[in-house]
């Protein structure tokens, strides 16, 4: 908390050189009037070293998306690909390559000689079995978020990624964005004063949106290894819907907040250095998609963050929304004494509170007593709005999780998302769920990673 207010100054004062540059001309783009446009660097990329083979694991919207940003990065090769679906596996073929090995059982994946590091985008349900195999196999790990389907099973994680060595890293890509450090930095420079509350929401309203996927025509007991899908929940006759829309049954999904808010939580324990929330209480409804779903199509997280070491007490407020007639998505804000950030991964636009002037007497006293007595005279502003924006050309958070996972790997060192930061952020966006579900508020210690009995 001190250092947020100890750097203020030198926010000040590297803000002033940051206009300095725009009144100059060394931004190409316009700044709009009392606002100021700062571009934010490229990444440089990974230097290719050896190859370093992966093997993807769920190959589905998501598997597939990261596979195609991995193999951007230089000095990577898919070497196998694991589905329980057969459509997917011919589609990798398809996009891979004939030769490409493809199976049904990632054990045979785990297998395999040739594979350094995997992929896990299953359904939540299946993230902490296959990632503890897979490390536990010798392999490095990158698992989509969030990092466990529930409360119980993050311990077990940490425990293989401390007892293998391997490096783990959570899909929450955000945490490794230009938008995301930049927000850090200002952070630490007090350019938002002290941190006192932070908001985020994402609102949608389409089928897909809210998760009605389309199914594939040729689904059946034949083409899919429903069997496997159910090895380790709640056995029942094959369900085409709950395959493949996994997402609104509780077995297999994580809702709104295992979804969504999971991304919220990364980015903001990143920029704050938090550990977490101590009280987490939920409210919300299923209002519109009516489907056969058993998860909220509305849902509030309210996240009381404890003072601590990196940052003062705070209040976190999320909302999701699946019937949202405005239809906008906002990321992430954060609020302080003097200041916001409304921060995506690209941009971090900081709004500055003017300086106002009052004939208050208690205000006047004040600041007679601080030294700085109010004058009469007008004084000169700064800008109140500034946006820093990734330079034209930037490959995107997604890209740069992947490179800092492979250079993880490279030089031996620890993932920015590993499991210890991936369980501190699944914990409160798993906990929300349990709050909806108990109807009562559910209370954590976030250093110590646990449950906190009434
Ligand atoms: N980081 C992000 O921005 C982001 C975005 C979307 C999804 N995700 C995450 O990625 C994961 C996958 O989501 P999706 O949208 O791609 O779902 P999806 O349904 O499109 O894909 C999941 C795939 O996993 C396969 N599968 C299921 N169980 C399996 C098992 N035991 N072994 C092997 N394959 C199995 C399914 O057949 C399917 O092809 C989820 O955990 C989700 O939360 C992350």
């Amino acid at each position: 908390m001190k250092e947020q207010h100890s750097s203020r100054r030198n926010f000040i004062k590297l803000l002033a050189a940051s206009t300095a540059g725009v009144a100059a001309g060394t931004h190409s783009l316009a700044a709009p009037s009392n606002a100021s446009l700062i571009v934010l660097s490229k990444r440089k990329t990974v230097a290719a070293n050896d190859n370093i083979n992966i093997a993807l694991i769920g190959a589905g919207g998501m598997g597939v998306q990261d596979t195609i940003t991995a193999l951007l990065v230089p000095g990577t090769k898919l070497v196998a690909v694991c589905d329980l679906y057969d459509g997917r596996l011919v589609d990798a073929r398809n996009k891979w390559g004939k030769d490409l090995f493809t199976t049904r059982s990632y054990k045979e994946v785990l297998n395999r000689k040739d594979v350094d590091a995997v992929i896990v985008a299953t359904p939540d349900h299946w993230h902490q079995q296959i990632s503890i195999d897979a490390m536990r196999a010798g392999k490095h790990v990158y698992c989509e978020k969030p990092m466990v389907h529930s409360i119980l099973e993050g311990p077990a994680v940490i425990k293989a990624q401390s007892e293998t060595g391997k490096v783990f890293q959570v899909g929450s890509q955000g945490v490794s964005s230009l938008g995301n450090e930049k927000a850090k930095t200002l952070l630490k420079e007090g350019a938002i004063g002290a941190l006192n509350y932070a908001e985020g929401f994402w609102a949608r309203h389409s089928p897909t949106g809210a998760w009605q996927y389309p199914i594939p025509a040729d689904a059946s007991p034949t083409t899919v290894d429903w069997e496997s899908f159910i090895s380790n929940t709640t056995r029942r006759p094959f369900d085409a819907t709950r395959f493949f829309r996994w997402r609104n049954y509780r077995d297999y999904g994580t809702g709104m907040s295992g979804d969504l808010f999971v991304h919220l939580f990364s980015s903001l324990h990143f920029i704050t250095n938090s550990f977490g929330p101590e009280k987490i209480y939920a409210a919300g409804g299923l209002r519109y998609w009516k489907d056969g779903r058993e998860v909220p199509d509305v849902l509030l997280g309210t996240f009381d963050y404890p003072q601590s070491a990196a940052h003062p007490e705070f209040n976190l407020s999320l909302r999701c929304n699946f019937v949202d007639g405005t239809s906008g998505t906002t990321y992430l804000k954060l609020v302080g004494s003097e200041g916001s950030m409304d921060i995506t991964w690209d941009t971090v636009t900081l709004k500055r509170n003017k300086q106002t002037s009052s004939d208050d007497p208690f205000y006047i006293e004040q600041m007679k007593k601080a030294g700085t007595p109010v004058s009469g005279r007008k004084k000169i502003l700064a800008p109140t709005e500034y946006t820093f924006a990734a330079e034209e050309g930037y490959l995107g958070g997604p890209y740069d999780h992947f490179a800092n996972f492979f250079n993880a790997i490279r030089s031996n060192t620890k993932a920015v998302e590993d499991a210890v930061f991936g369980y501190r952020a699944a914990a409160p966006a798993l906990l929300c769920n349990d709050s909806f579900n108990q109807d009562t508020a559910i209370r954590w210690n976030p250093e110590k990673m646990s449950l906190i009995k009434k």
